[in-house]
């Protein structure tokens, strides 16, 4: 009899019908037992179907969740005759009417786990080819092909509701910035450059030919020029681009909450900001996150933490121990700028084979090598290093980090900067190995009192360290010519579980300051008013003193999803290539297209060389 079923390809069934004026009067998350014996007009997609001793079940799927369908031949046997043509990811309109589940039958892990619908009748809006792969909450496929269909991926119940949540923080935003007076502004896209540290991506000019717009980097200058222009509240948000190296949280378009204000200092912008991040956690997760947001400089971060955007969520401190080391019998940490130890209890249980990853870890971060001390259970110190150590530098050591059975103590030697980052990015490496972290806390912090410039090797001068239109703190603007290195910014970098998620600054508001500013960067008057001559000028015509801030709403986001990548929280994200699975961008153009915009392409054999 079954296989009788099975043979028939019941083709005559697939006869695609209009909506004709039925309407959804649920989504598929919606039913529970208090609407037993309602009628309701269900609308979706078929996620599964289970033929079951004469009767039919179907999980009809919508963006929302699942409902279970029922066909039954006693109920209706032409619609259930029907029912044997549907398919998966088939569309469907069922009008029918909310039953219990049978004993036994019910689904706790579903709202509608209690109920399914009876059909009274149903329309065929659409058929479909068998998806790549099934779309379910468990993903098996994999990444590049999911994103070849993202529209199928989308349709996964998990990774819509990643873009629901989004939905509701950016309204959130939006609300509150609107309740505070903020004006909403959108500014160019195709424009100048914009030094925010990226390379840009450019956009050639076809009536201006051998010219090129910039896609922003963010719309910094713009944003300063609505100030200047008295519009004292603006926020936007706004894609930005960005042409770097792609990470878990990096995007080459990404978008930004970008928001500036007039009148206003740190304290007062930190406010607004803080507002802003409590109430779009109440208004998704319904989480209260205190305030005021704990902060800390970039000094301490750097010592502590090795890194200028610390998880505070775990306890793991570095500790320098230089002093102990310099000029003695290990070579490597004799000379060295830096050397700085990491604790971990319980780290001794770290295999050989552990530590070689982690030891190939750091290197991504420039380290040379990864000294280690682990502790026995005797006491005893297992290290390939301690040998060269003298008593007196193995007491020293041990009176600054209080070593005790079971730990291992890593080590990092080197220039100041890559040791710092080496170890720093370790802590969180150990932070996930040894479980420290509580996932379902949140913790922001404010990292203030950046450096104002740092020295580019390559470039062999001083770059901004945020961008070139921050302040100085009082009265540093004045020794900038003399002292760039130890300059401090009026700048503050809103940290959360350890990602970057804001950065802002107060702005330079005279043109005698942004002077002296291009000056300690190396951009002569030349360069700087090619570069940014509507910026000087406006700032002589009465610029009031602004600041603002600007989020990362993708980061944001994936931290409030638990995601693990921006990525699952950008509808047509990009590939680590910077590539689009499904439209395959960026892609080659037609010559025809090229001689408009003026361009020819360097010859394949050029390009390689
Ligand atoms: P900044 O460059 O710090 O500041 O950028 C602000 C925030 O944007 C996010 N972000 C990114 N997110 C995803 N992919 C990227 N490639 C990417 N780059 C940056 C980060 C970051 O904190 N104009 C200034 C803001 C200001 O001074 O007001 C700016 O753009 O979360
Ligand atoms: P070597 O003398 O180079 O064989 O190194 C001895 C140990 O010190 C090895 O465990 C290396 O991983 C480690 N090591 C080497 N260079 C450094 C460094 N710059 N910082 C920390 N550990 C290092």
């Amino acid at each position: 009899m079954s296989g009788h079923i099975e043979e028939r390809d019941y083709d005559e069934y697939r006869v695609i019908e209009d909506l004709g004026g039925w309407r959804r009067s649920h989504h598929n998350n919606e039913l529970t037992s208090a609407n037993i014996g309602d009628q309701v007009t269900l609308m979706g997609w078929v996620q599964f179907r289970r033929d079951h001793g004469g009767l039919i079940f179907i999980d009809l799927r919508d963006r929302e969740g699942l409902t279970q369908v029922v066909f039954s031949p006693e109920h209706n046997q032409d619609v259930h005759e029907r029912a044997h043509a549907l398919r998966t990811e088939y569309v469907l309109a069922i009008k029918g009417t909310v039953g219990p589940r049978p004993e036994g039958m019910t689904n706790a892990n579903l709202v509608t786990g209690e109920i399914e619908v009876l059909v009274d009748e149903y329309k065929l809006l659409n058929t479909s080819e068998t998806p790549p792969f099934p779309i379910e909450d468990r993903v098996e496929a994999g990444e590049n092909l999911r994103l070849k269909y993202r529209f199928l991926d989308l349709r996964r119940p998990a990774l819509a509701k990643n873009f629901i949540l989004r939905n509701k923080a950016a309204q959130s935003a939006r609300r509150y910035l609107d309740g505070l007076g903020f004006l909403e502004v959108e500014t160019p896209v195709l424009t100048k450059s914009t030094p925010e540290g990226a390379r840009d991506f450019l956009v050639p000019s076809r009536v201006n030919q051998g010219q090129f717009y910039a896609l922003p980097q963010s719309p910094q200058l713009f944003k300063q020029m609505l100030m200047v222009s008295g519009l004292d509240k603006y926020f936007q948000i706004v894609k930005c681009f960005r042409d770097e190296d792609l990470r878990a949280d990096r995007q080459p378009e990404f978008t930004q909450i970008d928001i500036e204000m007039s009148f206003a200092d740190e304290a007062l912008i930190q406010d607004m900001a803080e507002g802003l991040v409590t109430n779009m956690f109440r208004d998704t997760l319904g989480h209260e996150l205190p305030t005021p947001f704990p902060r800390m400089t970039y000094a301490e971060a750097i010592r502590d933490y090795g890194v200028d955007k610390p998880d505070v969520r775990f306890d793991l401190k570095l500790v320098e121990v230089t002093d102990i080391f310099q000029g003695g019998g290990f070579k490597v940490f004799a000379a060295a700028e830096l050397v700085k130890v990491m604790k971990v209890p319980g780290g001794a249980e770290l295999s050989r084979k552990e530590i070689d990853e982690f030891t190939k870890y750091v290197e991504i971060y420039g380290s040379k090598g990864l000294a280690w001390i682990k502790v026995k259970e005797d006491g005893e110190w297992q290290s390939p290093i301690v040998k060269f150590f003298s008593d007196d530098e193995k007491a020293k050591l041990q009176e600054r980090v209080q070593l005790e059975p079971g730990d291992i103590l890593f080590f990092q030697a080197g220039q100041a900067d890559i040791a710092n980052t080496a170890l720093g990015n370790l802590r969180v490496k150990m932070g996930e190995r040894f479980e420290l972290i509580d996932e379902s806390v949140f913790a922001p912090l404010w990292v203030t009192d950046f450096p104002l410039l740092e020295y580019d090797a390559d470039e062999k001068r001083y770059v901004a360290r945020h961008h070139p239109f921050t302040s100085a703190q009082p009265d540093q603007m004045k020794t900038l010519a003399s002292d760039p290195g130890n300059a401090l910014a009026r700048a503050y970098d809103l940290v959360l579980n350890g990602y970057e998620v804001g950065g802002g600054s107060i702005r330079i508001h005279t043109p005698e300051q942004q002077q002296i500013m291009f000056k300690a960067l190396g951009i002569d008057e030349a360069e700087a008013r090619e570069k940014f001559g509507f910026l000087m000028d406006a700032l002589k015509f009465g610029a009031p003193p602004h600041g603002g801030i600007a989020f990362g709403l993708d980061r944001l986001i994936m931290i409030l999803c638990g995601a693990k990548s921006i990525r699952d929280v950008i509808a047509f994200p990009k590939t680590q290539k910077a590539t689009c699975m499904m439209t395959e961008a960026p892609s080659e153009v037609a010559n025809t297209q090229l001689r408009e915009v003026g361009i020819r392409l360097r010859e394949k054999v050029q390009e390689k060389e």
